[in-house]
């Protein structure tokens, strides 16, 4: 999301008014409505993740895109706007999918994969050497990640698990409310052992602020570790934990990697840092 030095949006408060008098029940048309009115430059980045795409080439164990009997693995972006981190996953050997609430998104998203599947840019990939696995396929549905009705396609449905799925600035573009909706979807749609993967972001910005973005500092390990409500009211140590007495953590996720990211989005003023979470 386009940001200015402060830690409010920029933009003239585009996002925000898009979203400051709407009920919650009605954010995903507001986002809708956004892609069909052409806003999208108030978030895309316009490439692939580089610190998602250095994990991807440097954690090659964990991120192998084949499971031992050979099988692609699949891996899902939900909220994947115009599609870059699909597309850049299916380009290191993935089965990737994208899912956008947006019908324009969606179609947005097949162009781009169908221009950069033929010709991919060089940000793709953070290395002069190519993954040595040819690449995996790219599929986009549309539909709201807090049902299961989406416009399944090509053997997926439902009940389909997915080995990784990452989050980039889908968490923080919506109302806090709706965490708890996050977290339970990201435990639905993921393989026991299977890998979410989030880009932390923003980190900088006062969660008391009104979003979106909203800020996010200490809500994963909550959300996914302690199986919290998202909502933090003390300080956040350098760990990404809320400072307090320990407490047990009974979420659906166990957190397997923080890290700070060598390379990321310049937004992110050096703040950024990328949590692989294992789900239980
Ligand atoms: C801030 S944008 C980020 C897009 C993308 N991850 C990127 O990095 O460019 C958030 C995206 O989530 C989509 N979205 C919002 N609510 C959704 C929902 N309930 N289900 C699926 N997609 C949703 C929006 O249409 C929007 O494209």
């Amino acid at each position: 999301m386009a940001q200015s030095n402060t830690s409010q949006p920029s933009g003239g408060g585009r996002l925000l008014n898009t979203f400051l008098n709407r009920p919650v029940k009605d954010h995903g048309s507001g986002w809708s409505s956004l892609w069909d009115l052409g806003e999208s430059d108030l978030w895309d980045r316009g490439k692939a993740s580089p610190a998602l795409v250095d994990i991807v080439e440097q954690q090659t164990e964990l991120l192998n895109p084949f499971t031992a009997d050979g099988k692609r693995k699949k891996a899902l972006v939900p909220g994947c706007g115009r599609g870059y981190d699909v597309v850049m996953l299916a380009l290191h050997g993935f089965e990737a999918y994208g899912l956008e609430i947006s019908d324009t998104a969606v179609k947005e998203a097949e162009k781009y994969a169908s221009t950069e599947l033929a010709k991919p840019s060089a940000y793709h990939f953070g290395t002069e050497q190519r993954p040595s696995s040819t690449p995996g396929s790219v599929t986009f549905f549309q539909g709201d990640f807090f049902t299961s009705q989406w416009d399944f396609k090509g053997g997926i449905d439902e009940t389909t698990k997915f080995d990784v799925v990452y989050d980039y600035t889908f968490l923080c573009a919506l109302h806090p409310e709706q965490r708890k909706k996050w977290v339970a979807s990201m435990a639905r749609v993921t393989k026991s052992g299977g890998l979410l993967i989030c880009l932390e972001f923003p980190l900088y910005k006062d969660p008391k602020l009104p979003g979106p973005p909203w800020g996010l500092k200490g809500v994963h390990w909550n959300l996914l570790a302690e199986g919290g409500d998202g909502v933090i009211t003390g300080e956040v140590g350098e760990d990404g934990k809320e400072k307090k007495p320990a407490t047990a953590e009974i979420g659906d996720f166990r957190r397997s990697l923080y890290v700070k990211p060598a390379r990321s989005y310049e937004v992110a003023k050096g703040t950024d840092m990328v949590s692989v979470y294992a789900r239980k």
